[in-house]
């Protein structure tokens, strides 16, 4: 959703700001905007629709350069996505410039007590009260990172602001409450951004700021204050990628690219966890004790997050031996679910901002419960907001639809199953070790799977006119057909829906007429034989009611072949590891789908890459 950068350096300001807009396009957006400070004066320029529309009335009519900035691209809420609304929006008669991420629940009350004191408004959003305050405080306060501390106190929901004051030049003054905002370290030069990919390009260096704290940036240096004014140290780190990582390589689509970096990702989330064919994990606060003294855990997340939660609990339970359930944050969140101390809530994001995800790990915090992350996203908030942080490595993920995220989401569950497994005494080390060997093979296996995808391919260019697509699996397979179905509508705008094999009599089967294609997620004949069988039938169910069905299944399973109409083929693993591998074709099947139909596969409408509201 909205996207954040903000800059006081040497460097050409507005290119810097545009240059963070466009590393922030993934979150999805309407609209954007810049402002500087150049001449002592703001300069600002606003533009619903793509940066490009921006970029070019830029061209048209530059912008001064100045020297301190600040960009914004919104994803609209309070007002559609017009010049108007987009943002920064003025204070203080036009010397002061303000963006916001998040929305503001009392605006409407501040709004008439604006207006009710002479206050002109522009637009229709929440964001342009805030501007119109924090100029007024400003006229009172004389320091803008004053002013923000008297404004912040008057606010009510949630928000990352930013904001410039001519009166100011070289300063930048950003405030945090329930959302993210980050500083980027230079020689010379400062950034803020609600991600590192706002500033990446310039800075490795950075540090997240907690909620409730200010951050005012000048070329020389960053300071944080917390909302009472009190000076604190911001927790520095290093991002572990570099811009080139999150281009898009000449690949024709950042999804395109993000799926073939399956086997990276697989692998570095591996890196250091697997150790002489055994798992360690650092898991902080949840020591052994505390992993001994559970008694159950939940899993929380949404979409592609909380499908991978699905085939965790598979492998915990299977593993550790204890209750695993399953539950949408939002639905867990708004439910009263019982949590004691005993209980461990492990919160599954690739952003780490998902605000439904969030809300649900401090809803189970406030109850009592232990909390793991397992995040992508380093100094996001929801790591920041749990006792321990299993980090998946996938590295950047751009397009919208989420990929190699979900492998990592995978990877990171089954190793923290393995983990908990050897410190409860549950798993044999035969087995970890077998676990382990498969574990390390998965890389190479998905490069053989990523490499033989024509059939696919071709497939999904011959189906472009597909009104539905049907998806079963069991076992681990469901959530492999609920992804798949996900990725496929999310992407393609096709109808889609995945099933439990054993819920096709329950229903779904009235679906079922001469011509609707059916993917099947079958389990390895060799491991699952009962439930081999059992999904045999399914296929034999739905065949004979006329579905052409397209089956993966694992290299060698014969008995599928008379009644597929197309196998897709995936090389021999263990069970809980298959859908790492299953879910490859069905990915790229979207894809190539989406792509035939000539549809922007990284940005599809309606949705956002982060969604930071509820
Ligand atoms: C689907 C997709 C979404 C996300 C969901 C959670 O392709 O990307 O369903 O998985 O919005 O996002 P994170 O993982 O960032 O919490």
């Amino acid at each position: 959703m909205c996207g954040i950068v903000g800059y006081t350096g040497e460097r050409n300001t507005v290119e810097v700001l545009l240059e963070g807009l466009s590393r922030l396009e993934y979150r999805g957006y309407d609209s954007a905007g810049i402002a500087v400070v150049a001449d002592d004066a703001i300069a600002s320029r606003k533009r619903g629709g793509k940066l490009q529309v921006l970029r070019e009335s830029l061209d048209s009519a530059p912008l001064p350069e100045g020297s301190i900035g600040i960009g914004h691209t919104r994803w609209a809420t309070h007002g559609g996505p017009t010049d108007q609304n987009a943002h920064p929006h003025l204070g203080d008669q036009g010397r002061l410039a303000l963006i916001h991420n998040g929305i503001i629940e009392n605006f409407a009350a501040l709004r008439a007590e604006l207006e009710a004191a002479g206050e002109v408004f522009e637009s229709e959003t929440d964001t342009e009260a805030a501007a119109k305050l924090l100029g007024r405080a400003f006229r009172e306060t004389g320091d803008l990172t004053s002013a923000m501390l008297q404004v912040v106190g008057r606010l009510e929901g949630q928000f990352t602001l930013l904001a410039v004051h001519q009166e100011q030049p070289g300063v930048v003054v950003g405030a945090a409450h329930n959302s993210p905002l980050l500083v980027g370290f230079g020689e010379g030069e400062q950034f803020l951004g609600s991600d590192v990919s706002a500033f990446v390009k310039y800075t490795a260096s950075a540090a997240a700021l907690d909620n409730d704290q200010v951050a005012t940036i000048t070329p020389e240096g960053a300071s944080v204050v917390d909302f009472s004014g009190a000076p604190v140290e911001p927790k520095r780190f290093e991002v572990d990628w570099d811009a080139s990582a999150a281009d898009k390589g000449g690949w024709s689509s950042f999804m395109a690219k993000e799926v073939s970096e399956g086997p990276e990702a697989v692998e570095n989330t591996l890196r250091g966890r697997v150790v002489d064919g055994s798992v360690r994990l650092e898991l902080g606060a949840l020591d052994d004790a505390v992993l001994r003294d559970l008694d159950r855990i939940v899993i929380v997340g949404c979409g592609t997050a909380a499908y991978s939660a699905l085939v965790g609990k598979y492998a915990i339970e299977t593993w550790a031996r204890i209750p695993v359930e399953v539950d949408l944050a939002h639905e867990f969140r708004y439910r009263d679910p019982v949590l004691t101390p005993r209980t461990l809530v492990i919160s599954i994001s690739q952003s780490g901002e998902t605000m439904d995800t969030k809300m649900a790990v401090q809803h189970a915090r406030a109850q009592g419960a232990r909390t793991l992350s397992i995040c992508n996203t380093q100094g996001s908030t929801i790591p920041r907001e749990s006792d321990a942080v299993l980090y998946t490595h996938a590295g950047p993920e751009v397009a919208v639809a989420s990929t190699k995220a979900f492998l990592a989401q995978v990877i990171g569950q089954l190793l923290f199953g393995l983990h908990l497994g050897i410190v409860r005494g549950t798993v044999d080390a035969a087995t970890v070790e077998q676990a382990v060997r498969e574990l390390r093979e998965l890389p190479e296996e998905l490069r053989r799977v990523l490499a033989e995808q024509t059939q696919v391919k071709e497939l999904a260019h011959w189906m472009s006119d597909t009104r539905s697509v049907l998806f079963l699996g069991r076992n681990v397979g469901y959530p492999v057909a609920l992804e798949g179905a996900l990725k496929l509508k999310e992407i393609s705008y096709i109808h889609a829906e995945g099933f439990a094999g054993g819920e096709l009599k329950h229903g779904p089967i009235a679906l079922i007429e001469p011509g609707q294609v059916v993917f099947v997620v079958v389990p390895s004949p060799r491991h699952e034989p009962l439930l081999h069988s059992k999904i045999v039938s399914n296929i034999q169910e739905i065949r004979a009611r006329g579905a052409r069905v397209i089956v993966v299944a694992e290299a060698g399973d014969a008995a599928v072949l008379p009644y597929a109409d197309i196998v897709l083929r995936i090389p021999l693993t263990l069970p809980m590891l298959e859908p790492v591998l299953q879910v490859v074709p069905l990915h790229i099947f979207a894809l190539e789908l989406a792509t035939a139909k000539g549809l922007d596969v990284d940005q599809p409408r309606n949705l956002a890459k982060s969604v930071t509201v509820e």
